[in-house]
């Protein structure tokens, strides 16, 4: 008997990991099962049938018919295919969001705030679909008009991960349709659920009102499928979403066959706290920082830095507060519950690898530091001192609720540890004072794509561009002109004149 969570928006023990479009989910079980696991109990949620070959054959072939003719279709018309999909997601907001937390294993608000990022950037797509602007220049020759327009681009591939199983597709998707692309979604295989629901209801929603298909979906047992795609010529734009490591290798794929990619890829994120901090409003952030999603966004906070002057005040307030936290852990659909599961048990492995790595390099656990013996996932949320910033374990992203504390005297140097690091995805300061402030946002101040102050690193909102520098892989995605990455600029010059003057004042007298 499926799960009532998985009932609620339709879904069985068993489901298809494909859409093939033309309303129709493919009947392929000979190429492997996925079968994602609750991280609450160790229990199997479903079993959803991979893709085969033939099924990514007939996704792409669909797909590039489909934008054919969506690439004509006006955009405030694809606005208003969009705008659809996030009124049906906004019927389906509790329910999704219920099985975002029970199969990723984000509590419940977490799960609802997932899908209201969806909800956000979709509506943030209805009003950009109006708004895709090309510039316009004047022409060095007399007579002559000059400006440029963007175009659709074409197939739009996003590889997602599971840490935010629905909303990275969205701020994907639904981007890209409005610029008239048609996107093709390999989710996590740990999280396929969540991305079958959210197909069928924006995909229901696009039926009823009409349009064509412009989202497909499929699952990949293995790696094989995904490999194919990364290098397959048709897709002209790759967004990835996951580790370095394996972003590393996409990017350098799609490279070689000048495709584009977008990567969203590690963080290593650090809060300052300057001595002039206002602790009401930096403790609850570096705890929703550290703790929230477990540990498991890209924007997590993974390092602190504390004014030596202030550093036990807040050190032991942290403490006290990751105590509350540690009552609050446990079955993530449980809205009552701050903190869910690891996601995986691999996870785990990871989390109690890092803090053994930890305590050989000198690093003192402060609080948490164990699993808790129950079914599932579960970990404590840690805080580790003494270790300095360029140990190998701080310079690396575990994906877990692991903080290291450390000390700083002068601000600059506090500037200069936070940036060396090889990521470089978002990073906040908390001070009262405005030159530490200016210091920290400025050219010398912080190196990341994302620079806060007096709130966290994470819960980015979407009209914003999201993404980082250095190895965190240059992407943008999400709202500013983030768009712009889903289209293609044409350059265009228009003679209105009776001659052909040259540019540059060439003379090419005939
Ligand atoms: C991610 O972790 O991949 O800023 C995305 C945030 C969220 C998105 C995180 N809005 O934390």
């Amino acid at each position: 008997m499926s799960h009532p969570v998985l009932t609620a928006l339709g879904l069985s023990g068993t489901e298809s990991g494909t859409f093939l479009g033309n309303g129709e989910w493919s009947k392929t079980t000979d190429a492997g099962v996925l079968e994602p696991v609750n991280p609450t109990d160790g229990q199997v949620l479903a079993k959803v049938n991979a893709s085969s070959q033939a099924d990514y054959d007939t996704i792409v072939e669909r797909a590039q018919a489909a934008f054919k003719v969506w690439r004509t279709t006006p955009a405030p018309r694809r606005g208003e295919a969009i705008r659809l999909c996030a009124e049906a997601l906004r019927e389906h907001k509790d329910a999704l969001g219920s099985l975002v937390a029970l199969e990723m294993g984000k509590s419940k608000p977490e799960g609802d705030g997932e899908v209201q990022e969806m909800i956000d950037i979709g509506e943030f797509a209805v009003g950009l679909s109006r708004q895709l602007y090309g510039l316009t220049m004047h022409s060095e020759r007399p007579g002559h008009r000059m400006y440029e327009q963007w175009h659709p681009l074409g197939l739009v591939g996003i590889i997602s991960a599971f840490n935010f199983p629905v909303a990275v597709w969205a701020w994907n998707s639904f981007i890209a349709a409005i610029c008239g692309d048609i996107s093709i979604w390999k989710p996590s295989p740990k999280t396929p659920l969540s991305a079958i629901a959210s197909m069928k209801i924006c995909n229901e929603a696009l039926r009823k009102g009409g349009f064509p298909d412009i989202f497909f979906l499929f699952n990949d047992s293995g790696s094989e499928l995904a490999q194919h795609f990364v290098d397959d010529k048709r897709i002209a734009l790759v967004s990835f979403t996951g580790s370095t490591k394996v972003g590393r290798q996409v990017g350098e794929r799609v490279a070689r066959r000048m495709g584009r990619s977008l990567l969203e890829l590690g963080g290593n994120n650090a809060m300052i706290v300057d001595a002039s901090a206002d602790l009401k409003l930096a403790i609850p952030a570096i705890v929703f920082g550290a703790v929230g999603t477990a540990g498991q966004r890209c924007t997590t906070t993974r390092r602190v830095f504390i004014h030596e002057s202030i550093h036990d005040d807040v050190l032991a307030k942290l403490v006290t507060a990751y105590k509350q936290v540690e009552g609050k852990i446990g079955d993530p659909t449980d809205p009552a519950n701050l903190m869910g599961p690891l996601n995986s048990a691999d996870a785990v492995d990871a989390y109690l690898d890092a803090i053994e790595r930890a305590k050989a390099a000198g690093g003192t656990v402060e609080t948490g530091g164990a699993k808790l013996d129950r079914p599932g996932n579960f970990v404590l949320p840690t805080i580790v001192t003494g270790l300095s910033n360029d140990a190998e374990i701080v310079q690396h992203e575990t994906f877990a609720p692991i903080l290291y504390v450390m000390k700083f005297s002068k601000l600059e140097d506090a500037i200069d540890m936070q940036n060396a690091v090889p990521q470089g995805l978002s990073s906040a300061i908390f001070t009262e004072n405005l030159k530490a402030a200016e210091a920290f946002l400025s050219a010398a101040g912080s190196d990341c794509g994302i620079a806060n102050v007096n709130i966290g690193t994470s819960g980015a909102e979407i009209g914003g561009a999201f993404g980082g520098e250095k190895e965190t892989g240059g992407g943008r995605e999400s709202g500013s002109d983030a768009w712009r990455a889903y289209m293609r600029r044409q350059t265009n010059t228009i003679n209105y004149s009776d001659a052909l003057p040259l540019a540059q004042g060439i003379k090419f007298d005939l």
